[in-house]
């Protein structure tokens, strides 16, 4: 297996080149392109059906594209062990959540992170339980470590995940909408949790989708946006996050604001 990419002096995480999907008569996802480099961490926007979670099923090696080359820290898929690269990649899918045991407790879900299993198939040693409990305190999470997981309020079940994801040391973290579901405190809470663990030196890459633009913070470096399948716009936060772009994506008149970096999305007329 290859070993990391480097390009001026960047990891590249993840390296899509031309991916259409096809189902049927169908076009679902048309000549898209994406480079993700060490360092960055992105939100991927769309309006419901554009192709996020096809596409990400595609980074993650659960579907195979149509056409196009995929890479991921230098393994391109359909040359490399796809169940190692998958090893390096965290994908928090909160409908995970109805796989899990009755009465595991959030330690011991993030323990099983190591196996990617769901439920315990071993003995873990001590050494590994702390590796877990120190991934629930990168969240702020260790607390609740032993109370059962369906006791949690959604917002420590959804961190609880996140550890279970981080437990392997990804260098990619795929987050889809997981501010979902969140009260307005528990979601501020949430995302302040979430730049924290980005400050880490050994932080993963993060793909954090979302329909809502207030979430994206400034630790969201750049932004994607799918439409109809295609590439609408990537790059920097500050020049994606535009009226025109958002109007287009969402098929309506929106404005962006922006209030110290802090947007929110208006909509003027449907
Ligand atoms: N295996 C499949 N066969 C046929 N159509 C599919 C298949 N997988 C996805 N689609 C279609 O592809 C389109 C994109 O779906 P996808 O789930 O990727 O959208 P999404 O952007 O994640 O939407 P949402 O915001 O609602 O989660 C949808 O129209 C969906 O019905
Ligand atoms: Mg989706």
């Amino acid at each position: 297996m290859q070993n990391n990419t480097e390009i001026s002096g960047y990891t590249t995480i993840v390296n899509c080149n031309k991916i259409s999907f096809r189902r049927g008569e169908k076009d679902i996802l048309q000549d898209i392109s994406w480079k993700i480099q060490q360092g960055q961490n992105w939100a991927l926007l769309g309006a419901n059906g554009s192709g996020k979670t096809t596409f990400l099923k595609i980074i993650t090696g659960y579907e195979w594209p149509t056409s196009g080359t995929v890479s991921v820290l230098g393994n391109i898929y359909g040359r490399c062990d796809l169940r190692e690269v998958r090893k390096m990649i965290g994908w928090v899918s909160f409908n995970i959540s109805s796989n899990i045991p009755n009465n595991d407790t959030a330690i011991e879900i993030v323990v099983s992170g190591l196996e990617a299993s769901m439920g315990l198939y071993r003995e873990y040693s001590q050494d590994e339980y702390n590796r877990a409990l120190s991934a629930l305190n990168m969240l702020s999470a260790a607390n609740f470590a032993n109370q059962s997981y369906v006791t949690l309020s959604q917002g420590e079940q959804q961190k609880t995940l996140i550890a279970r994801a981080l437990v392997n040391k990804p260098k990619l973290l795929v987050l889809d909408e997981p501010c979902s579901g969140l009260d307005p405190a528990a979601k501020e809470l949430f995302l302040k949790d979430i730049e924290n663990l980005v400050s880490h030196h050994d932080a993963p890459g993060i793909i954090f989708v979302t329909h809502h633009i207030d979430e994206i913070r400034e630790w969201i470096t750049n932004v994607f946006i799918i439409k109809d399948g295609q590439k609408l716009a990537d790059g920097h936060t500050g020049n994606v996050l535009s009226n025109e772009i958002l109007s287009q994506a969402f098929n309506c008149n929106c404005k962006v604001l922006n209030d110290n970096n802090n947007y929110s999305l208006k909509i003027d007329k449907i």
